[in-house]
């Protein structure tokens, strides 16, 4: 009897190791994005884009399961450090995606940094993650602050434009975007005769508008994202300066805001890794399956952040789920070709994305396709060491 009872003792730990064995766990995915303030929107588009790439995955990557550890790092980078560390030390996530605030990743890529966690940044900007602060763990989805930028500026000197004042919040992306347009449109003989700007998150715009209109220049170039370039385009058109002074951006001007700014946006010139009329088959699918799903129209951060998904899944495809083996996925999403609904592209050894540029102009609710600004535009990558 009592050899019997260890036998079935035996059998049952046997099969609960067997069971365990065939079920992996379950890949922890720490999403550090901003749900509430000024960008709150382009957190969600950039779950949404996630969510769906990973549904077309079939639910798992490499066969295993995902369990999501959310935040909303409300876009504040003094908070940034403390909710990065709980997801790596407390939720012991296998992977960081994150987030939209320059700020905020770079808090993010000090960590993954440090700590050696997967990084994937599906938004922010900052030139450095993917520049000083370049690692082989550490990825972006999306652009750096320099790109857009330095094709606007280009834009604008085709224009005919030789005077430019910009504005922008006053953070590493606003800062880094009026950069990159600079070092452009000064090459090509053009002069900033002010640079205006204000602190994130803030909107009281009106002193400033008052400004621009006293300088008078030929264009005016910004960076303003979500519900701050929501107010701005429509202030600067209530201001009258609309008529007078041509409002160039990069295109988070004007992407994800085309419902709420209305007509006070048609017409505007922006420059942007994606259009929403590209009309690819690649783009259509996308568009179409993500409309079917959230019943809505996806934007540049929904594309963000499913491509975010698929170097994820690339990589985890290549270490079979064993999310531990950095240098090989590394090496798989290195030579990996990124089928993306903004075209096809690859990261640069920086592991940032090389891309078309698009000159996109608000026509509508839509930032049509002009042309393609720059081809293949790489960033600079400056100070990386890779
Ligand atoms: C940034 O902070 O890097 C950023 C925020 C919103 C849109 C684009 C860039």
């Amino acid at each position: 009897m009592k050899a019997h009872r260890i036998t079935l003792l035996a059998a049952c730990a046997m099969a609960a190791s067997l069971s365990l064995a065939q079920t992996p766990a379950k890949l922890k995915i720490g999403l550090m994005l901003p749900y509430t303030g000024t960008y709150a929107a382009l957190g969600i588009a950039i779950e949404n884009g996630f969510r769906l790439q990973i549904a077309e995955q079939g639910g798992k990557l490499a066969g295993r399961e995902i369990e999501f550890v959310k935040v909303d790092d409300e876009s504040d980078p003094s908070k940034a450090t403390d909710n990065v560390n709980k997801l790596v030390k407390r939720d012991n996530v296998d992977v960081l995606v994150g987030s939209v605030h320059s700020g905020v990743a770079m808090a993010m890529a000090k960590v993954a940094k440090d700590t050696g966690t997967l990084l994937i940044v599906p938004n922010a900007g900052a030139d450095i993650v993917t520049g000083a602060m370049c690692a082989p763990n550490i990825f972006r989805s999306s652009f750096s602050n320099w790109q857009p930028a330095y094709a606007m500026g280009e834009v604008a000197l085709k224009k005919g434009a030789k005077k430019a004042v910009t504005i922008t919040h006053k953070y590493a992306a606003g800062d880094e975007s009026v950069k990159g347009f600079r070092e452009a449109f000064e090459k090509g003989g053009g002069q900033i005769v002010k640079d205006l700007s204000l602190p994130f998150p803030g909107v009281e715009f009106q002193a400033l508008l008052t400004e621009i209109a006293s300088l008078k220049p030929d264009v005016v170039y910004t960076f303003f994202a979500g519900g701050a370039a929501v107010k701005f385009v429509k202030d600067y058109s209530a201001a009258g300066l609309k008529k007078s002074i041509p409002l160039y951006g990069a295109g988070f001007l004007t992407d994800g805001t085309l419902d709420a700014q209305g007509a006070d946006a048609d017409g505007l010139f922006t420059t942007l890794h994606y259009a929403d009329s590209l009309g690819t088959p690649r783009d259509n699918a996308f568009r179409l399956a993500y409309a079917k799903t959230y019943k809505m129209q996806p934007d540049v951060y929904a594309v963000q952040g499913y491509d975010a998904a698929q170097i994820l899944a690339i990589g985890a495809a290549a270490v079979k789920g064993d999310l531990s083996k950095k240098a090989e996925f590394a090496s798989a999403v290195e030579k990996a070709k990124i089928d993306s609904p903004r075209g096809p592209f690859m990261l640069s050894k920086a592991h940032n994305p090389v891309q078309d540029i698009y000159l996109r102009q608000v026509t509508g609710k839509e930032n049509k396709l002009v042309s393609i600004a720059i081809k293949g535009l790489a960033d600079p990558a400056r100070g990386c060491k890779m």
